[in-house]
Parts: structure tokens; sequence; C-alpha cells
């Protein structure tokens, strides 16, 4: 018996939410496949990977090892969406071979469970188990992971919102690692109490529809400066959204791909054209695509 989980991309952070918050989108998806087999072996469209390298295989291996079950299991993973590019990658294939594993052995696994498995696999991509991502994968919609038990809860996203994904040509591997090694060891607390405030703002107007808190609050002055040699095109798309009316722009996860989030008063094939323009003259494709939560 062969038991299919499918997992959708998502935007961690959101902002000033890193580590926190994210959402995940209808855009592109990765299709996990677990069946017994006579050893634990994983296939990544067509190609055996190393276990212990692979996000799924290590979040398989955790969740094997924590709940004492012996079993050998062979994983298919059909990828979806594209690595590298800030969109939850590589959190999508842990959690759908968590969740198809866990049926499979019948283990009933409750959204956070999955996610504790499903964040130790992210070891192996970025060198840090960040559970926003893989929980935005679980549980669907915006998350907000508060505590590292995990505790996640759903933030509930008002129906005026939607959401645009501007993803340019520049996959690397490796990048997250990279991106998380340029994030501040501290922060002064002025910084820390603005941002804070930002986080707040964010929640509320997610939730409640207020598109200037929602546009305020996604501004980070901690995170993604210190990331910015690694998107340096960001800047000017984000200043350019927020004049075509976006009702909030950040980097997704560690970029360099970019979510806006509009409503009714954006100009969203606007924002299209002026990104692709944008990332044009920094040498670069680009794909935009608009999604559902
Ligand atoms: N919160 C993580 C980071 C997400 O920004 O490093 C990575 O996709």
């Amino acid at each position: 018996r062969s038991v299919s989980a499918v997992a959708f991309s998502s935007s961690a952070n959101l902002g000033p939410g890193y580590d926190i918050l994210a959402l995940a989108h209808t855009s592109f998806f990765d299709r996990v496949s677990v069946r017994e087999g006579s050893r634990t072996r994983l296939f990544c469209t067509g190609i055996p990977q190393e276990i212990e390298s692979n996000t799924a295989g290590r979040a398989v291996t955790a969740m094997l090892r924590a709940l004492d079950v012996r079993a050998e299991l062979e994983i298919h993973i059909e990828k979806g969406i594209p690595y590298g590019l800030g969109l939850g990658s590589s959190g999508a294939s842990a959690v759908g071979a968590v969740t198809a594993a866990s049926e499979l052995l019948g283990l009933s696994l409750s959204g956070e469970e999955i996610v504790r498995f499903a964040m130790q696999g992210e070891v192996a991509s970025s060198g840090a188990a960040h559970p926003d991502n893989v929980a935005a994968a679980t549980f669907g919609g915006a998350v907000a992971v508060l505590s590292d038990g995990p505790v996640v809860r759903r933030i509930p996203v008002h129906s005026a919102f939607r959401f645009l994904l501007i993803v340019p040509g520049q996959q690397r591997e490796g990048k997250t690692r990279l991106a998380r090694s340029l994030v501040p060891r501290a922060i002064e607390t002025g910084k820390y109490v603005r941002n804070s405030r930002r986080l707040a703002s964010l929640i509320l107007g997610l939730s409640s529809g207020d598109r200037e808190l929602l546009r305020e609050g996604m501004n980070d002055e901690i995170v993604e400066p210190s990331r910015s040699p690694l998107f340096p095109f960001y800047w000017r798309i984000k200043e350019e959204a927020l004049a075509l009316n976006a009702a909030g722009v950040c980097v997704s996860g560690a970029g360099p791909s970019i979510l806006v989030i509009f409503d009714e008063r954006t100009d969203v094939s606007g924002i299209e054209r002026r990104a692709t323009s944008i990332l044009e003259s920094f040498g670069m494709s680009t794909r935009t695509v608009r999604a559902v939560s």
C-alpha cells in the first residue's frame, strides 16, 4: 500500500514575524508518496537521495526515532515547488512525507506533532529547525508559531486580501543557511519595540481587514535589511508596489521571492509590470503568480 499527501508552498516571516509567522498559498505544491519497503530510501522526482541530507528523509527519520516505530519506508517526492526561492519548498516536502508516513503507519499525528517532526527536516537545508514554513504547510492559511513545543495557531485572514508572488529567476542552493547567518545576533531595544509594534499591527490588520495597520505592520527593520545583499532589487519593488497601492509587501521567507498582499484598491497588473522591469534591469527573468491562501 502506498499513501500520498500534498503540501503547499508558503511565505514565512511576513516582515517582522521572523520564525513566527507564515502564510501557505496555492501557487505550488509537492506530492509525496510513502510505502513500506525493504529499506528506508528516498527518491526525489525519480532520483535517489541521501536520507539525512534531505528535509523529508530527515523529518521522517526523526518521527520514527521519537515514536520508537520500526519501519523501512520508501519515500517518493514529486517536486512541484521550486527550491531556493523562499517559497517553503524544503518544508513542504517534509510535511508531505511526515503526513503520508503517519497515515500509512496509522500514527494519527496531530497538526502540531507533524510540525514538530517536519521542522527537524529543515536542519538539512538551512542548519536550523525553523518551524514557520512547515506550520503553514501543515495547517494552511496564515499561522503563528507561539512556542518551540510547537504551539501553532491559525490567524484568520480577512476576505478583502489576496496575494501576489513575485518570483525572480535567481535560484540558489544553501541560500537560507547564508541568509540566516546574516541576521544580527543582538539588537537595540528601540528596534525591538518598533518591530514588536509592527508585528502586533500586522496580525490585527491581517485579521480585521484594516489595510493601514497591515501596511505599517509589514515593515521589518531587523531581518530584511540584514539580508539586503541577497535581494538588492527588493526595496525598489517594494516602494513602487506601495505607490501602486499594495496593502503590504515583504520578502517571502529568506527570499529572493517577494510577497505582495493586495486588495481592490491595488493596481496589481501595474505592480507585475514594474517588478518585471526592475528585475530585468538586474538581469533577471521574473514569474508572477496570483494566489489564494
Ligand atoms: N524564517 C525562516 C528564515 C524562513 O527567514 O530564515 C526560511 O524560509
